[in-house]
């Protein structure tokens, strides 16, 4: 008899979570203004609001962290990062920061100008934020089949090569400080790039004279789903895609609390020494000292831990694996989600499931918030909400999709966990006609307002 898989780790240490009644979540909801971000993580009983710090660290990296070197200046932990930056991703530069965005606005500082274009694939929210609120434009050039959720494409965050052509042809190299391609891509659902496309993207970026800047969050996924995906990769190692990928790129910033399952944490690796050089008066006026940023330096060991084992492929098929067995799980109750499976969470369509809830009433919003209603679990939306509003006219951005994003955290819960996440969509799903009314918002930030939104039931 073939044996069935099971994961590559077994359990240290648990953490007690709490069931609640539809009545607490009716009122805890409604407390929150319908945000599930405002919510208390005691209201939640399965969390999938993001898979980002939310992942259990191993024994090894618990034990690095007891051998922190907290020193103000060189401090071994930092030479510890730089090591592995360098050993597993090939960077010789880098700067610690706080997470992912502190890495941006090092960045952003440092290399973009008012009415600069940044072109690439689905900017992150975070990443169009930093590109948005310095003036510039991010331009996405993504594939056009990214938009539609039931087709089933091996690589479907990829960069249309005709459409980043297009964009650098357009403006001159000095506008254009960098293209950004983020792997996976979050955005259009934590679908994979192809090595081919990077290979792509990148003689795109050197023959127009333009960096190339590799948003990195969840580098180590799109590795595996190269490996099992790409046609003359079955046979490497995790590491040696890795290497591969980021041979192509002049710069990464990486928020380590996916792929280097950390709880807090981010960096900025640059080729140029140049460069680096003149990044790290941004780093010390907004993070810290050039060698820990925004880190300390027990943090700073347990990410050179977590990015070694962020690239073993055991590790990496149980994540993907569990992700996948959720989607089975969806498949079987016919509910759809944006097909192939993604790396880090599994985002279902929610214009296909609310299809009487208007769009100026937020459809994923409104899913999510019938989620959280029907069993405490919390997932985040990715849609109009999330796109904000135009910076120029003010208006509402209705995106073509509108998902509810459920993030699984790594190494955190069982497929137990994944069925009751199954069957209460399927709750929602089977009830779905009876869903006709969304909500409005009573309270908005000017930019990133999904964070701290409030709405009220709309009508
Ligand atoms: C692709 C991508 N880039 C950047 C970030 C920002 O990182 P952080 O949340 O650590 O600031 C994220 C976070 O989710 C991300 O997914």
């Amino acid at each position: 008899m073939e044996l069935p898989f099971a994961e590559s780790y077994r359990i240290k240490m648990v953490e007690t979570i709490r069931k609640s009644t539809r009545e607490e979540r009716e009122q805890w909801i409604r407390e929150a203004k319908y945000n599930l971000f405002n919510l208390r993580s005691d209201y939640v009983f399965i969390d999938m609001l993001t898979d980002s710090g939310t992942g259990a660290m191993s024994d090894k990296q618990w034990a690095a962290l007891m051998l922190g070197d907290e020193s103000y200046g060189g401090a071994r932990s930092y030479y510890n990062m730089k090591e592995a930056i360098k050993e597993i991703l090939g960077f010789d530069y880098f700067l610690p920061t706080h997470q992912g965005r502190a890495a941006e606005n090092v960045l952003y500082s440092t290399i973009i100008k008012e009415g600069d274009i940044l072109p690439g694939n689905s900017h992150f929210d975070t990443t169009k934020g930093h590109i948005e609120y310095r003036r510039a434009i991010p331009v996405d050039c993504t594939i056009d089949e990214a938009a539609d959720t039931q087709l089933e494409l091996p690589f479907k965050g990829n960069v249309d090569p005709a459409k980043l052509e297009a964009v650098l042809k357009k403006y001159p190299a000095e506008k254009i400080p960098c293209v950004v391609l983020t792997v996976t891509n979050n955005t259009a659902g934590g679908q994979p790039v192809s090595m081919q496309n990077i290979r792509e993207v990148s003689a795109l970026c050197k023959k127009y004279g333009v960096a190339l800047q590799i948003d990195s969050a969840r580098f180590a996924e799109n590795a595996y789903f190269i490996k099992m995906r790409e046609k003359g990769y079955a046979d490497k190692t995790i590491k040696q895609i890795v290497k591969e990928m980021f041979g192509y790129a002049d710069i990464m910033t990486m928020s380590s609390k996916k792929d280097a399952i950390v709880n807090m944490g981010g960096f900025v690796a640059f080729k140029s020494e140049a460069l680096w050089k003149k990044a790290q008066m941004f780093c010390i006026m907004n993070e810290g000292f050039i060698t820990y940023g925004g880190m300390s330096g027990r943090d700073m060991n347990a990410l050179a831990q977590g990015l070694d084992e962020g690239t073993e492929f055991d590790y990496l098929e149980t994540r993907i694996k569990q992700v996948e067995y959720l989607g089975a799980r969806l498949d079987e109750y016919g509910i759809p989600y944006q097909r192939p499976v993604g790396g880090h969470a599994l985002f279902v369509d929610a214009k296909k499931v609310l299809t009487r809830v208007p769009k100026e009433e937020f459809i994923a919003q409104t899913l999510g918030i019938e989620l959280y209603l029907e069993a405490g679990i919390r997932g985040v939306e990715i849609g109009a909400m999330l796109a904000d509003r135009d910076p120029v006219t003010r208006e509402n951005r209705y995106p073509k999709l509108e998902l509810l994003r459920l993030a699984v955290s790594r190494r955190t819960y069982t497929n137990n966990h994944m069925d009751v996440v199954a069957a209460a969509l399927k709750n929602v799903y089977d009830r779905r006609d009876s869903i006709t009314r969304g909500y409005r918002i009573v309270n908005e930030f000017p930019i990133m307002r999904h964070f701290t939104v409030e709405l009220e039931p709309a009508r």
